[in-house]
């Protein structure tokens, strides 16, 4: 079975093929340097950027698998949640090549995607396992007993924790995205240097909250700025606690989860997932724990349509499909 994956929930356009569950071929084309002056995506340009790169885009990744988009057998695309101008470039040209070809349409929700990345690369992982997905618009932990059973035990109150990244480095004038600056200045700042407290919350152990160390992160600026302290190492010991701070909250948050749920495995997924102090220090926690880490490779952990492919492959597999009417959904979270 041939599936078409399209994803265009943000600023990302992609397209990828997956034969058999395998993937063959798969093509991202980033927006960065269209939201970089603004610190931040914009709606309006992500989608017209959208319109101009999905069809390149498909044709790259049926050229690279060889493939005529006749010889598909099914087209899975990104319904929600996301930017709704965003989606629906990616859902309409998915519902026309559905359409022109009689073959099915499976819309997949994008953090489902997300959860199942690692699914790509590593076919040993148990269930029940915990799921963590931390990107740019969630960070949000699971409870998942096989696909398509998801239970949401935490998420976000504020910030998403890619929020706080790309807000931290827009405050320090680092550029944007965010994430991947701070991931390589860290390294040569200080983590012990600046102390941030923990929010706590009196139910939701699995919750997280990410505005309060942001929001230090700028007295902090303000305050050494005041007093002519703010040198670039200063920087750099503030961009390295902050990092270390966010990192230590998810890894304490997973290992917890995953032993309150007896589960033998954690995946983390999302952009934020791609950050190497994360990675690292969830390798370490995992093995202290005795729990196995899944850490996908950063172009899987970033947003791709492979995970988009995958997930319509195993909801095919169960016969699901959707209608041609299928719409775009803003907001719709799984497992709640
Ligand atoms: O999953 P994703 O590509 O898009 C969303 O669905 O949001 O995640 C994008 C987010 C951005 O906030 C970006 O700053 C963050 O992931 N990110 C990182 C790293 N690479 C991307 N955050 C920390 N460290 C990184 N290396
Ligand atoms: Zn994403």
């Amino acid at each position: 079975m041939i599936i078409l994956g399209i994803e265009s929930s943000c600023d990302e356009t992609a397209a990828a093929v997956l034969k058999d569950g395998k993937l063959i071929s798969s093509f991202v084309a980033t927006q960065d340097e269209v939201h970089a002056k603004y610190g931040g995506v914009v709606p309006e340009l992500a989608s017209r950027r959208h319109i101009e790169s999905i069809i390149p885009l498909i044709n790259g990744a049926l050229t690279e698998a060889q493939i005529k988009l006749s010889d598909i057998d099914a087209v899975a695309v990104t319904y929600a949640p996301g930017l709704v101008g965003s989606l629906l470039i990616g859902l309409s040209t998915a519902k026309a090549i559905a359409y022109s070809l009689n073959k099915p349409l499976v819309g997949v929700n994008h953090l489902e995607g997300h959860l199942n990345a690692a699914f790509l690369e590593y076919d040993d992982i148990p269930y029940p396992h915990i799921g963590l997905v931390v990107s740019g618009g969630h960070t949000s932990l699971y409870l998942v007993k096989k696909i398509g059973d998801y239970k949401l035990l935490g998420a976000t109150r504020d910030d998403a924790a890619g929020e706080a990244f790309d807000k931290v480095a827009k405050l320090l004038s680092l550029g944007y995205p965010g994430g991947p600056v701070i991931d390589k200045l860290a390294d040569k700042g200080n983590a012990s240097a600046f102390k941030f407290t923990r929010p706590k919350f009196d139910k939701g152990e699995f919750d997280f909250s990410f505005s309060g160390v942001k929001t230090a992160v700028l007295y902090y600026y303000q305050n050494l700025q005041k007093e002519g302290k703010f040198t670039e190492q200063t920087k750099l010991n503030l961009i390295a606690s902050f990092q270390s701070h966010v990192v230590r909250i998810i890894c304490e948050r997973l290992i917890a989860a995953a032993q309150k749920y007896k589960c033998k495995a954690i995946i983390i997924s999302g952009g934020v997932a791609a950050n190497k102090h994360l990675r690292g220090e969830i390798d370490i926690a995992a093995k202290a724990a005795g729990v196995r880490a899944y850490t996908p490779s950063i172009k899987f952990c970033t947003d791709n349509a492979a995970m988009i492919a995958y997930v319509g492959w195993q909801k095919l597999k169960n016969g699901k499909t959707d209608p041609l009417n299928l719409n775009a959904q803003a907001n719709e979270e799984i497992g709640v």
